[in-house]
């Protein structure tokens, strides 16, 4: 092999890496772009590390002695901290020179600490109907009245119930990620699809005599994944109904321009405090936890709507206005081919 060391050293700067050769004496002998930019490191080129490196923990390493008798790897995968950021650091000593590299692992971490969140967050939301469970049956063992029996077995059915729609969402969720899920668009009948889903919302809109209203628009074309769509759907309509005060009413419209159909949930309920509005699609996450307690859900549903409509390569908006009320918007390319948006 014949590669020109100045062709490679080229090449490094074109790396996400941050790369730092000292030589024996520990001048810099070379840094490449990504290293310069992250440490601002200027005009470096023979100079003593010491008048180079600003970092403190990139200093105290280099400054330390280590053993480098037999040895080409000095320190190995250590995780360091520069600018905000995650790093993983190696340093080597090969050939009388010594090389320093750090890769930015900050979105790993992020998608670690995400991960952490989600099983806890997850075994938290078992946890209270177990528990509830638990009693329910204990005291089921004990108790001697038929009538009390049956109101705990209501009680414990509740709690299964809640249970069950958990592991439907997650199980949506699951399947969503998953890579070979694919997204199969054809044209729906939005109008229909919405009277489908009115019929199936009857009971719980009609405890609140909240009235649903269809003016979807039957000549405004979709182009969506059926099943997918049908889930975004029903959950946006099922907020609508949730959360509307008594008498109220869900309205669904459409309306599309040169690009993109439109789809809109408004309703006429409690509104969304402007600082909860960017964070209500996380998964988990529910406006005043105290307030919403009675009403049945886990913070999932907006969550998977946002990954449906992303995953059409749409977005959903929502605006909103304490007390009076709610619109959500899905924004979804009309042709049948992929949109860039
Ligand atoms: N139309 C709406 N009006 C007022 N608040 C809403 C509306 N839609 C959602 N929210 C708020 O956003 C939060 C998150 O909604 P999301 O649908 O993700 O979860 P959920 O309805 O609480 O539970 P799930 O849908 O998983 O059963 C809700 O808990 C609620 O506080
Ligand atoms: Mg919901």
């Amino acid at each position: 092999m014949n590669i020109e060391t100045d062709s490679i050293l080229k090449f490094l700067n074109y790396m996400k890496d941050g790369i730092i050769i000292l030589d024996k004496e520990k001048n810099i002998e070379y840094v490449n772009e990504y290293a310069k930019k992250l440490l601002n490191i200027k005009n470096e080129q023979g100079k003593p590390f010491k008048e180079v490196i600003n970092n403190d923990y990139l200093f105290s390493i280099l400054s330390h002695n280590y053993d480098t008798e037999n040895k080409e790897i000095i320190i190995k995968n250590e995780e360091i901290y520069i600018n905000d950021a995650f790093y993983l650091m190696n340093y080597y000593f090969i050939d009388d020179k010594y090389y320093l590299i750090f890769t930015d692992i900050t979105p790993f971490e992020v998608y670690k600490q995400a991960k952490k969140d989600f099983v806890s967050n997850v075994s938290h939301e078992l946890k209270t109907p177990i528990a509830v469970l638990k009693g329910v049956i204990e005291t089921i063992e004990t108790e001697d009245d038929i009538e009390n029996i049956h109101s705990f077995i209501k009680m414990a059915k509740k709690r299964v119930e809640q249970m069950n729609v958990l592991v439907d969402d997650l199980l949506i969720i699951a399947k969503l990620e998953s890579k070979e899920e694919k997204i199969t668009k054809e044209e729906i009948n939005l109008y229909q699809m919405v009277e489908s889903i009115f019929s199936d919302m009857k009971i719980i809109a009609e405890e609140k005599n909240v009235k649903l209203i269809n003016n979807t628009q039957k000549q405004t074309k979709f182009y969506v994944d059926e099943k997918k769509f049908q889930i975004l759907l029903k959950n946006l309509i099922e907020n609508a109904i949730k959360y509307n005060r008594q008498n109220g009413e869900v309205e669904l419209s459409s309306r599309e321009d040169d690009k993109y159909s439109y789809l809109s949930v408004r309703d006429t309920g409690i509104g969304i405090p402007k600082e909860s509005l960017p964070l209500i699609f996380e998964r988990f996450y529910r406006v005043d936890k105290s307030r919403s307690r009675n009403i049945g859900g886990t913070g999932l549903g907006l969550s998977i709507v946002k990954h449906i409509a992303e995953s059409h390569n749409g977005k959903i908006y929502v605006n909103s206005e304490i007390d009076k009320g709610s619109i959500f918007t899905v924004k979804i390319p009309k042709r049948k081919e992929e949109a860039v948006i």
